[in-house]
């Protein structure tokens, strides 16, 4: 595996591979690499012929006050897990090569940014726009892989991939549980062993709402009231949200007559957690 920090020296690389037909996938990442991360490694590997990880613990989708100064780093360990699945290229660039003195080209897509984590992290998926924007035009992939852990998040992008005309197939990766169905996140390591435990709420809700979902139940407002108790009869976790939304473009529903996405946020012993399920789709 090929370690690249340098941004011109990326471009060369992928200039490269695209002039002898490599089919490039790319999977972004902040790091701390768990296996909700190698799991989108994986599928790259499986659909193209070269794959680049690149790992940038990206400023501006940090909002004042949050975890960006501690967002937890693990250089060498990333390392030897993505060589362990055959990554190609890692690509580690620098804050101040990304984001030159004078810095000041942002990517907004309006809409699927609004409600959920939007509302709640203003500017945060600004910032991931811009930095998925700059590093789709480093890497030059065919192919870049998104976990559906962070469903606003890819909708945003593959929003952004159209309406921007890049020439690059956004594919979903499923997220990836612990045992106790707690999703995969280098956030977790913040939760004590107490936090952790109650932080097993979050799915137990979302399995709550899909089961009331199963038995026919397609009221949007009745489903979001039993996530909702749920996550409340947890001591010690503040609620940000559930919402019920169109699993495509997370317009408001009443009905689940179609794919839909319940999403859920808390803050659990001051960490901030997110998760997700989508219902009416064949294998939720
Ligand atoms: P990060 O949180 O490191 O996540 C990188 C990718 O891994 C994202 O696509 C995310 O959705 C996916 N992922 C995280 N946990 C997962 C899980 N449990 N199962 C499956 N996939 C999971 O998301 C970011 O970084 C950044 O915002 C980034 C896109 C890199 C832009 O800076």
């Amino acid at each position: 595996m090929q370690v690249v920090r340098k941004i011109e020296g990326m471009q060369e690389i992928s200039d490269r591979l695209r002039q002898e037909d490599k089919r490039i996938g790319f999977v972004p990442t902040m790091g701390y690499l768990h296996e909700g991360h190698l799991s989108l490694v994986r599928k790259a590997k499986d659909l193209c012929d070269s794959v680049v990880v690149s790992i940038f613990v990206n400023p501006t989708q940090f909002g004042p006050g949050e975890d960006f100064e501690r967002y937890p780093r693990d250089e060498e360990g990333d390392k030897s897990k993505l060589e362990q699945e055959g990554v190609d290229f890692l690509f580690i660039p620098e804050i101040r090569d990304m984001y030159l003195l004078g810095y000041q080209t942002y990517v907004d897509v309006t809409e699927v940014s609004k409600g959920l984590c939007g509302d709640f992290r203003p500017g945060h998926f600004r910032g991931v726009a811009t930095v998925v924007a700059k590093l789709f035009n480093l890497v030059k992939p065919h192919v870049a892989i998104f976990g559906e852990k962070d469903y606003q998040q890819l909708l945003v992008i593959k929003r952004m991939a159209k309406d921007l005309n890049f020439d690059i197939e956004i594919i979903p990766g499923r997220t990836v549980r612990e045992e106790d169905g707690i999703a995969m996140s280098s956030r977790n390591t913040y939760l004590s062993p107490e936090a952790r435990k109650k932080a097993t709420v979050l799915y137990r809700s979302l399995r709550k709402g899909k089961e009331l979902f199963d038995s026919g139940e397609r009221d949007v407002s009745t489903l979001s009231q039993t996530i909702r108790k749920e996550i409340e009869s947890e001591e010690d976790v503040t609620l940000q949200y559930v919402e019920i939304r169109d699993a495509e473009t997370l317009e408001r529903i009443e009905r689940v007559n179609r794919p839909a996405a319940i999403a859920v946020a808390a803050i659990i012993g001051s960490v901030r957690l997110i998760d997700n399920i989508i219902i009416g789709r064949d294998q939720g």
